[in-house]
């Protein structure tokens, strides 16, 4: 019974972490393509090769779903894939549907027209990938109309958290913010757009002010697929164990999982 999740690096062990406390009976197998992080400032063509070639993997494991817990990936590469290469019986999903369920306050299925909703401006933080895909303003206007959106390419943080060198991720996200205060400011609510950046939640919102509500996506995410594996049970894979792949250094890899979610994890070569 294992369910894929798919990060560029170990931001998605934010997404592994959440969905393994809701949903404790299912095994998880997790591919870091730590060989091509980041993401992020790569060319959407680029992303959509690199992420089909690790769905596949995933799927060769043993997986009948995949989550993409890489926002990048899901703007660049998740509908073109969606349209046309992935295999009968698989199913792949990405992580904006369920905080746009949060920020709307509306479940996905709600198919009426789009309404005004209480939040009217909002920063969104995000790999420049992300941001200039504008894949979160595409789908958040299927849902909501009147929502201020500034988005802020946060570039170089996920470097520097890939590398674990939190004093520099720290001093990149309060330059992110003060150039996203430039622009707008006094947001309502702000969007971790990239499932690295719930590691320097607290340095978001000591940066954006208490009064921030801001929106990550682990806890999300797994509750949106605690509901789906309910609805979908014959997705959850057969025989299989959960394990840890990369396509980079295993034990370099292994040993700054290990240091993000302080408990010991072991990676194998993808
Ligand atoms: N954690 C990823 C995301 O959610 C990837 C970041 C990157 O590789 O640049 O966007």
């Amino acid at each position: 019974m294992a369910v894929g999740i798919f990060d560029s690096g170990l931001g998605g062990l934010t997404v592994l972490e959440a969905a393994q406390k809701r949903l404790p009976d299912v095994d998880f197998i997790y591919l870091a393509d730590s060989a091509h992080a980041p993401y992020g400032v790569r060319t959407a063509d680029d992303i959509y090769e690199l992420t089909c070639a690790a769905v596949l993997r995933l799927f060769d494991a043993g997986c009948d779903l995949v989550i993409l817990a890489c926002n990048t990936a899901s703007a660049a590469a998740l509908r073109r894939m969606q349209e046309g290469s992935i295999p009968e019986g698989k199913r792949v999903l990405g992580v904006f549907v369920p905080l746009i369920e949060a920020l709307t306050e509306r479940d996905w299925g709600d198919n009426s027209p789009p309404r005004e909703v209480d939040v009217k401006h909002v920063a969104l933080f995000a790999t420049p990938a992300t941001v200039s895909s504008r894949a979160f303003q595409r789908e958040l206007a299927f849902r909501a109309i009147g929502v201020d959106v500034e988005a802020q390419a946060c570039g170089g943080v996920v470097d520097a958290i890939e590398d674990g060198d939190f004093v520099l991720a720290e001093a990149m996200v309060q330059r992110h913010v003060d150039a996203l205060h430039c622009k707008m400011p006094f947001p309502q609510a702000a969007i971790l757009g990239c499932t690295h950046y719930p590691l320097m939640h607290d340095t978001f919102q000591k940066a954006l002010g208490p009064k921030v509500k801001i929106f990550s996506q682990a806890r999300l995410v797994a509750e949106s697929l605690a509901d789906y594996l309910q609805r979908h049970p014959d997705k959850m894979g057969t025989d299989t164990k959960g394990k840890f792949l990369t396509t980079g250094d295993p034990v370099e890899v292994s040993q700054r999982a290990t240091q993000f979610l302080k408990r010991p994890l072991t990676f194998q070569s993808a």
